[in-house]
């Protein structure tokens, strides 16, 4: 009867609310506060005196938004946070349909009002209650269920005179517990015509339930029978249950009374579904004095299923995703092709546990294509065993073996040297010992790599703004730091271990793994063995190591021996190892006719080895001086045979390559950032290309600016943004262009050649520029100028500049009959 009213007054006052909300809808509305209250967004506080007695609500007030406005009100009573009533005489019942709207409240205050009865779900909906202040009412009893949900720091309730009895006992054991703030006020009750001190108060037979299941964990099997019991004993005789909302298995209650003082519940779970492994099953037990759980922890056992078992994806590694649930945990057991597979460093699982689910990655560490195939995952437990087959595909082999006699590759009988198998042919003690340092090097470089990382490049990468690597090995010697495809700076887990004797080989450099998930595919880098390179002469010397002239086996189908550049990367250290292998990748992305070429890497054995084109000339900075006016003084102090200076024509010739090869590095992104003649290469026919052996820091030592202990800065080939704040970009590879330009016309001067390295600074960083040289025709010297703009957008772009040389280059004939 009770409820029915209760629920006509809730629907009753939903309507209103609604209709009210439908008649202002046009014009959208706001909620006003009450006539005796002042409001704020968050607060409500009513402390005039009214004889109202219905709980303040807010009411409806146009303003003129056209919001939405069954949210609105709904934000709008859900920030209040503070209500505060007091002295509001006709308040006699909290209702829960009076709360359940503020839904943020934190804070209530019901004080010196008429309060004499709180209904049970008041505060339902209130669960950021923190404080209740409900003193000075006249309630007599007050339950504790009202709280239950809510963790309140403070309830007060002094000024109440509650009637003394097992309702209120509750409030006792809260003070005695300091639950609340309880502990600190001074509470009465009153029994008969008398006043006592809550803390007093005795009431026998009145206190917290006992609980007692009839298991602390329980172990079932899927499909089980099983029945749990509860008991509840005490005095008032509690009620128990057992909170099983989210159980997934059939269950039924049963519960029974035993005299004077149990209560008794049993569960009983039919076909237990293995949904329910780790379901912690409790029971509570409530009377008015409390309430008291205990719990059953369940475990259901079943046999594995696999869940998962997906196509070899590249990842951080390439991995093979699976996952399996099983309890007891199951055993897991691959196979390839039928051959079971064991941990590697190449192959090996990766597990995380979560409840009865087992998700992985069977991980490959640079997969070929020795690693197709069927991959079946095995998974055991006591209660059965189950098994999946994926097929993965990783590589199409790169040569099928009737494809030799295509690209009219000579392959000797034992070329194939690449297949783990063959290794164990003619093994020489000699052999067997590098293997085994071998193996203890990529076991060092994993750990390092694994554990050293972070700091390793955290450490570097912003010091070493410009290379201070004097050991790195390659042509561009700073590409491990350059700007580059994010691709290749994040390839470190996936790069190729040097020294690795399963490193997949792959003849074509043109070859790239399939399904990467960055936009450039991973490189490959071409392996040459060290049996088909001879080394020739020595051609110099860098810190790194040396570099020497050697022909080179099997490089080109049509050529049976090929002249090359090979630098050798001496005592590597595991760093220098990883830097080689990054630049070996960039450089094998890095194809174009005015970059230096570059055929691959030769790891089998020591030292590392890069094999470069052979440009004979050597480099552009020691062609010009030794084609220039000076020839015969300048080179070595040696008389050198001249081919005769060089003229316009060519110089433009020269800058025109250099222009072509930085216009397809900037298509790139990449920033080169030490652009300098002595970084270029000339080869036969006055080809010109980038590159160099990175000796440049080595033979020209003055070109550079030492700052710190390995940071070379070549700041005369710098613009100011570089040399002021590091900033470097393809704007300053430009300006560089422009000094480039300048020593081409100068036959190789060195920039500021008369100023100190600090003064070079400060010219520059003033806004000087290079003096036009003698020869430089004032077109030329122009686009010099486009170079060394203070603004780096002001530049010209590298694309305008090769367009410019171009047509210069068309016009020279008629310069050179102007300069005579
Ligand atoms: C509420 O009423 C009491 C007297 O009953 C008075 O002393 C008190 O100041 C009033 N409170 C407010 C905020 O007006
Ligand atoms: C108002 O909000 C409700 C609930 O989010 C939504 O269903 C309704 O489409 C909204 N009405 C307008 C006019 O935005
Ligand atoms: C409620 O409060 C939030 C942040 O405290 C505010 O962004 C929002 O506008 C308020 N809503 C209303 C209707 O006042
Ligand atoms: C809450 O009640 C106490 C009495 O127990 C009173 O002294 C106090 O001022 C009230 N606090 C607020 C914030 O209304
Ligand atoms: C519950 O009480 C009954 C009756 O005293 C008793 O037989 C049963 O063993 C009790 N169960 C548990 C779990 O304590
Ligand atoms: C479990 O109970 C159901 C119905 O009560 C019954 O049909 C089934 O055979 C029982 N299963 C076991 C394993 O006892
Ligand atoms: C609960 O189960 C126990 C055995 O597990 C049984 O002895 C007891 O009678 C059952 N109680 C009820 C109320 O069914
Ligand atoms: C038990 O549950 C499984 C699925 O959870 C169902 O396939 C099976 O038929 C059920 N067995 C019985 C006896 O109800
Ligand atoms: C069981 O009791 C503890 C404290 O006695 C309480 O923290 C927990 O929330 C209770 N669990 C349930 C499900 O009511
Ligand atoms: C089972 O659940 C409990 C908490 O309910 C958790 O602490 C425990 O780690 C879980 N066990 C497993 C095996 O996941
Ligand atoms: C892989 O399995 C499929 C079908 O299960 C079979 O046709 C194929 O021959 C297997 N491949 C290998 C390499 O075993």
């Amino acid at each position: 009867m009770m409820d029915v009213r209760m629920l006509a007054a809730r629907i009753c006052w939903r309507l209103l609310v609604l209709s009210s909300l439908l008649l202002q809808r046009a014009r959208g509305s706001m909620l006003d506060c009450p006539p005796t209250c002042s409001c704020s967004p968050t607060e409500i506080h009513c402390t005039k005196s009214d004889s109202g007695n219905f709980f303040p609500l807010l009411a409806l007030q146009d303003t003129g938004s056209s919001g939405n406005s069954s949210n609105d009100i709904e934000e709008l009573f859900k920030n209040i946070s503070t209500i505060h009533i007091e002295n509001w005489t006709g308040l006699q019942v909290l209702r829960d349909v009076d709360m359940e709207l503020y839904t943020g409240l934190e804070r209530l205050t019901i004080m010196n009002c008429n309060l004499r009865a709180i209904q049970a779900r008041a505060f339902a909906q209130n669960p950021h209650l923190r404080y209740i202040n409900l003193s000075k009412n006249p309630l007599t009893t007050l339950s504790w269920q009202l709280f239950q949900n809510l963790q309140l720091s403070e309830l007060r309730l002094e000024g109440i005179l509650f009637e003394c009895g097992c309702e209120i006992r509750w409030i006792q054991l809260w003070q005695q517990r300091t639950l609340s703030s309880l502990n600190k006020q001074n509470l009465y009750c009153k029994r008969g015509g008398s006043r006592i001190p809550l803390r007093s108060m005795n009431i026998p037979h009145c206190d917290l339930p006992d609980i007692r299941v009839s298991h602390n964990t329980l172990t079932v099997v899927e499909g089980d029978n099983v029945t749990v019991s509860c008991n509840g004993s005490g005095a008032p005789l509690p009620e128990v249950d057992w909170t099983v909302g989210a159980l997934q298995s059939i269950n039924t209650h049963l519960s029974n009374v035993y005299p004077p003082n149990i209560h008794s519940i049993n569960l009983t779970l039919v076909n237990i579904s293995h949904e329910d492994n780790n379901f912690t099953l409790t029971c509570i037990s409530e009377n008015m004095v409390g309430m008291t759980n205990a719990s059953i922890q369940l475990s259901v056992q079943f046999p594995p299923s696999i869940w998962k078992l997906e196509e070899p994806e590249h990842r951080h590694e390439t991995c093979i995703e699976f996952t399996v649930r099983g309890n007891p945990r199951p055993t897991l057991r691959w196979f390839h092709n039928d051959k079971e597979i064991f941990q590697s460093n190449y192959v090996r699982t990766e597990l995380e546990n979560y409840k009865d689910f087992v998700e992985g990655c069977l991980n490959f560490k640079n997969p070929t294509h020795y690693n197709n195939g069927n991959y079946t995952l095995v998974a055991s437990n006591p209660l059965g065993s189950t098994s999946k087959t994926v097929f993965g595909h990783f590589l199409e082999a790169p040569f099928p073996e009737d494809e030799d006699q295509e690209y009219g590759i000579p392959t000797p009988p034992d070329d194939v040297a690449n297949i783990p198998e063959e290794d164990s042919f003619g093994v020489s003690i000699a052999v067997g010992l590098a293997g085994f340092a071998c193996v203890l090097l990529i076991v060092l470089f994993v750990l390092i790599n694994k554990y050293g990382r972070r700091s390793k490049f955290g450490m570097k990468g912003p010091v070493a703004v410009i290379s201070g690597e004097e050991d790195s090995a390659s042509p561009l010697h700073h590409v491990n730091h350059g700007i580059i495809t994010p691709c290749t700076l994040d390839a470190g887990p996936d790069a190729v271990v040097i020294g690795m004797s399963r490193i997949p080989v792959i003849e074509n450099p043109q070859y790239f793994r399939h399904g990467h998930n960055c936009n450039k595919p991973t490189t490959y880098v071409q392996h040459i063995k060290r049996r088909d390179i001879i080394l020739k002469r020595e051609l110099g010397e860098g810190a790194f190591g040396k570099v020497f002239l050697a022909e080179c086996y099997n490089l080109s189908p049509t050529k049976d021996k090929t002249l090359v550049a090979v630098k050798t990367l001496k005592d590597p250290t595991l760093a220098a190892r990883k830097d080689f292998q990054r630049e070996a990748e960039l450089l094998t992305n890095l194809q174009h006719e005015h970059i230096v070429k570059f055929y691959g890497v030769c790891v089998d054995g020591d030292p590392l080895i890069m094999v470069f084109e052979y440009m004979k000339h050597g480099d552009l900075n020691k062609f010009l001086r030794a084609h220039g006016p000076d020839a015969m003084i300048l080179v070595d102090g040696q008389p050198l045979q001249t081919s005769g200076e060089l003229g316009l024509s060519q110089m433009l010739h020269v800058a025109s390559q250099i222009a072509s090869g930085m216009v397809y590095l900037a298509l790139q992104h990449f920033v080169h950032r030490d652009l300098a003649t002595r970084n270029c290469l000339v080869g036969n026919g006055l080809l010109v290309k980038i590159g160099d052996f990175g000796m440049s820091r080595d033979i020209y030592s003055t070109d550079y600016y030492r700052v710190g202990g390995h940071t070379m800065l070549p700041i005369r080939w710098m613009p100011p943004e570089s040399i002021m704040y590091r900033k470097f970009t393809t704007e300053s590879d430009v300006w560089s262009f422009g000094v480039i330009m300048w020593e081409i016309f100068t036959y190789g001067k060195q920039p500021w050649f008369q100023l100190a390295n600090n003064e070079v600074i400060e010219c520059i960083t003033q806004g000087r520029v290079l003096d036009r040289p003698r020869l430089c025709p004032k077109e030329v010297y122009d686009v010099m100028l486009g170079c060394w703009q203070q603004e780096p957008q002001q530049r010209l772009s590298i694309k305008e500049i090769q367009n410019i040389l171009f047509a210069l280059g068309k016009a020279t004939p008629v310069y050179l009959d102007i300069l005579g």
